[in-house]
């Protein structure tokens, strides 16, 4: 049997620094638990920039395009704030998620007990949470054409054209389903087909898939206005959000304050299925390369930790070693062990971003 392939790209910032830790994971998977990786490891960003004159040279585009994950740290900084456009560090990542067609995105807001207190929320409300959140990434409004700002009469008119195509909708339902299927079983399809024909379409295409190929999973639909409302009123009630980009952009970002730090993010971009069936993935941390702590050992590692989980999870269908590194990350919160940016009002002693990460792998080795 061959080894799943998994390129890293640490990239510029803190994210060299969260992925050492990461690495630290990735070793000890394959030393206790016989689960081997064949890892390479390459250029994405500033750091690319550097080194060839582009943010992602071709033949790293070409890695990305053969191996069954991409693990990506962070990109960016002020050093390349005055770059030209074309070679922006962020332009790199973007090449990637377009030239891997990377049409789902996944963001979870899941809420380790130990910071319940976190949240704006109640705790009783968010505590156990553990909800997925995905969001269509390449059509809808932000693309849609018409667009433009143009005049009309004396006065201008700005325009943006929300267009989606049945295998467009389709596809994304599909990942959604497929998720359903390695959590709770659960999809709740968000749109607004009370009052938008891309809605009313939305919502019978997501039908028709689940009646067609997805009968086992629990589908229900809810207008996104009331969806804003349930996830702040009762967010556990749901289990995979499936929406589009623009409802989607809003509907994630504010179920991942639900939970807490930036710090404690993961996320992860899938497309279409490759011929051994796994789908092309990106799993990266929600945040940037912040600047302000890189270098000096302060950065929380778990956001891109848990982003290693979702990519054995949803990758690699390793779902029992998935939960097996969530449990080890909430028993060293549980432990009080926190970075800098997870410390309270009440303040305490924070640990370093290698500290935190071995904390890690002896939770993982206390879980044998
Ligand atoms: P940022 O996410 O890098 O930082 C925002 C704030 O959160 C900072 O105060 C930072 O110290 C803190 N923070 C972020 N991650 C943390 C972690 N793991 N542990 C502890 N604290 C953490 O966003 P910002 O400052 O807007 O952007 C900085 C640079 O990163 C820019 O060059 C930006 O373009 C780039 N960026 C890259 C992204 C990516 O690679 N996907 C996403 C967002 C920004
Ligand atoms: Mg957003």
């Amino acid at each position: 049997m061959v080894n799943p392939s998994l390129l890293i790209l640490a990239g510029d910032g803190i994210g060299p620094e969260v992925m050492t830790e990461v690495k630290k994971v990735i070793a000890w998977m394959g030393d206790k638990r016989g689960i081997t990786f064949d890892v390479s490891e390459d250029l994405v960003g500033g750091c690319a920039y550097d080194q060839h004159g582009t943010p992602l040279h071709d033949d790293t585009m070409a890695k990305a395009q053969s191996v069954d994950a991409v693990l990506l740290g962070a990109v960016g900084g002020p050093k390349y704030d005055n770059l030209d456009f074309s070679v922006k560090p962020e332009r790199g990542l973007l090449r990637l998620r377009k030239e891997m067609d990377l049409f789902s995105n996944l963001r979870p807001a899941q809420c380790f007990d130990a910071l319940a207190d976190f949240s704006s929320l109640k705790k009783d409300v968010v505590a156990g949470l553990d909800i997925m959140i995905v969001r269509e990434l390449t059509s809808g409004v932000y693309f849609g054409e018409p667009r433009g700002i143009f005049t009309e009469g004396n006065e201008r008119v700005g325009i943006n054209t929300q267009r989606y195509t049945e295998s467009e909708i389709a596809r994304v339902a599909r990942s959604a389903f497929e998720l359903a299927r390695k959590r709770g079983n659960k999809v709740c399809s968000m749109e607004k087909a009370n009052v938008m024909e891309s809605g009313i379409l939305w919502r019978e295409v997501v039908q028709e898939v689940h009646d067609k190929e997805y009968p086992d999973v629990e589908l229900s639909h809810m207008y996104a206005d009331n969806g804003a409302m349930q996830l702040v009123r009762r967010p556990k009630q749901f289990d995979v959000i499936v929406t589009d980009n623009l409802f989607g952009d809003l509907l994630s970002d504010a179920a991942a304050m639900l939970t807490g730090s930036l710090g404690m993010l993961p996320s992860a971009s899938l497309g279409a299925p490759m011929a051994n069936g796994r789908p092309k993935a990106l799993y990266e941390p929600v945040h940037g390369s912040a600047p302000d702590i890189a270098g000096q050992g302060k950065a929380n590692p778990i956001a891109c930790v848990l982003s290693f989980a979702m990519a054995l999870r949803y990758s690699f269908d390793l779902g029992d070693e998935a939960a097996r590194l969530e449990q080890a990350v909430e028993k060293v919160l549980a432990d009080g062990l926190r970075t800098a940016d997870l410390m309270g009002p009440e303040g305490g002693t924070p640990i370093s971003t290698s500290a935190m990460g071995d904390a890690i792998v002896a939770a993982l080795d206390a879980s044998l």
